[in-house]
């Protein structure tokens, strides 16, 4: 019989594995509830640093770094699958790891997960696994282009992907991925992705999200919304799948399955991710329980929370772009204060040191009574997001006045807010986040990003599918996306 695990009470201290803003606003969510947080992340100014009791700044293959977080933790989670099995391994010597390392083995490996999916009988789209060059030049034969080629370990948003026009490219793929093992699949006739989130407890309760309805640019998501405006029939179909995925891998934690609904009407598994969400960040304003409240409670055997939706919440994500003029050097603050001006719209930032093109620097939110007028609301408080900051009109018009006539005494300056006094624009070099990276080394980054050529993030928002409507054909896409396009480097962890 299986054996009743304790709860971890409030006041007790969580270990989770990874910084960045998924880890950040765990963190947040275990706080609020009274417990003690620590992280371990390489970066010492990654996102979680100012909400975490204490920060191990390690890589994610220092399993003695694992191990120390472990040890001063009752339970350890996650917020990034890139962590070595050694680490989880030494970490579960100290404190239950949850999800465990056996999951982790499965989904961290795409080639593991996509066969593991396969064996079990789960709809996934067709797919070959290539080891070796000859084997990738096999496999886009088979698969016939286009195809996607997506290195084994380490991807993510598009990154370690290759978009393969024609099975002569398999060599360029093969190199551009740095010669690694990957999985080819189909490119697939799109008509909409959606997300299901699962939550399971060591005591074996489970509870499920409304399904997310995501549209990506360039494969990285660009907006999302709860609850889905999908049939019913589908939203059943896919619940169903995720919760039979999430109880045959025996998750502890949260699960998210990626779906693909093709123009041809399938429902087909795209990927898993064994932690909170970038689809379910709605979840803090839409539904009872926040996905990240939820997965504190997951991982500490606590009753879950109600998944309730009580509102439509469509979610923009905020990239490093929204900080940058076009010719890459940085601008102004945006607008954040007219986007917050319209009622329903919330602005999460995630306390990134430094804009970079691409990097998920935080989302806005937009709470409505139906999908279709939240992501009507999200594209407004986008588009008021993104205007240009006139200096210095942007102080009100009393203060203006006074600061021209000389009329602002010394004190009053000195009193007031650093904030609410009038400045000019930083100039470029000064960049427009506090960090320490020179500007030299900032715009050779950005040089190096805008090589991707990624469309700059679009009026998009307006093909908003809150209904479904098909997306271009991946044929018709695939003069899009070019080699040079390929996001193959690797980074220590997500942007
Ligand atoms: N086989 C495919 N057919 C069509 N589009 C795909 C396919 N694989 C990936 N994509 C697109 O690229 C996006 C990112 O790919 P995904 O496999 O989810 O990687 P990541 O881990 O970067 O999210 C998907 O959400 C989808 O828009
Ligand atoms: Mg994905």
């Amino acid at each position: 019989m299986k054996k009743k695990s304790q709860p971890i009470l409030p006041g007790s201290t969580l270990g989770i594995l990874g910084g960045g803003q998924l880890g950040r606003m765990m963190a947040m969510a275990a706080r609020t509830l009274g417990y003690h947080v620590r992280a371990l992340d390489p970066d010492a100014s990654c996102a979680s640093r100012f909400v975490v009791d204490k920060l191990v700044t390690a890589s994610f293959e220092d399993a003695d770094a694992a191990a120390e977080l472990a040890r001063g933790c009752d339970v350890v989670t996650l917020e990034i699958e890139k962590v070595s099995q050694a680490s989880l391994r030494a970490a579960a010597k100290h404190a239950p790891v949850r999800p465990s390392a056996t999951v982790l083995e499965i989904i961290q490996d795409r080639i593991k997960q996509k066969t593991w999916l396969d064996k079990h009988g789960f709809p996934v789209g067709p797919f070959s696994v290539a080891r070796t060059a000859m084997q990738l030049a096999g496999a886009a034969l088979r698969m016939q282009a286009p195809a996607y080629v997506k290195a084994a370990r380490g991807g993510y948003d598009g990154r370690g992907q290759f978009f393969l026009t024609a099975p002569e490219m398999a060599e360029a793929a093969w190199t551009e991925l740095g010669a690694r093992p990957c999985v080819v699949e189909r490119a697939l006739s799109i008509e909409a992705e959606v997300s299901i989130l699962v939550a399971r407890s060591p005591s074996g309760e489970t509870a499920v999200y409304p399904p997310s309805l995501n549209h990506h640019e360039d494969r990285i998501l660009e907006h999302c919304v709860i609850p889905a405006p999908i049939s019913p029939a589908i939203a059943k179909r896919a619940t169903k799948i995720a919760k039979e995925i999430a109880d045959a891998i025996e998750v502890i934690g949260l699960l998210v399955v990626e779906f693909f609904i093709t123009t041809d009407g399938k429902l087909l598994v795209n990927e898993l991710a064994p932690r909170p969400h970038n689809t379910f960040h709605g979840t803090e304003v839409g539904c009872l329980t926040s996905q990240f409240e939820q997965a504190v409670r997951a991982v500490c055997d606590l009753p879950l929370g109600s998944t309730e939706p009580v509102r439509s919440v469509a979610v923009y994500n905020l990239l490093g772009e929204l900080w940058l003029s076009s010719d890459a050097s940085p601008r102004g603050s945006p607008a954040f204060d007219r986007a917050l001006a319209l009622p329903g719209v919330r602005v999460h930032l995630y306390g990134k040191r430094e804009a970079r093109a691409g990097r998920k620097m935080g989302h806005i939110s937009a709470a409505a009574k139906t999908p279709k007028a939240a992501v009507a609301l999200v594209k407004k408080a986008r588009a008021i997001t993104r205007a240009e900051r006139r200096w210095p009109s942007a102080r009100p018009s009393s203060t203006r006045r006074r600061a021209r006539s000389g009329r602002w005494s010394r004190s009053k300056r000195r009193s007031s807010s650093p904030r609410k006094m009038p400045r000019p624009p930083r100039r470029a070099s000064q960049g427009s986040m506090r960090g320490s990276t020179s500007s030299t080394k900032r715009s050779r980054r950005l040089r190096t990003r805008s090589a991707d050529k990624r469309p700059a993030p679009s009026s998009s928002i307006s093909r908003a599918p809150w209904t479904l409507r098909p997306k271009p054909s991946a044929s018709s896409r695939a003069f899009a996306i070019s080699p040079s396009n390929t996001r193959g480097h690797a980074s220590p962890r997500p942007p």
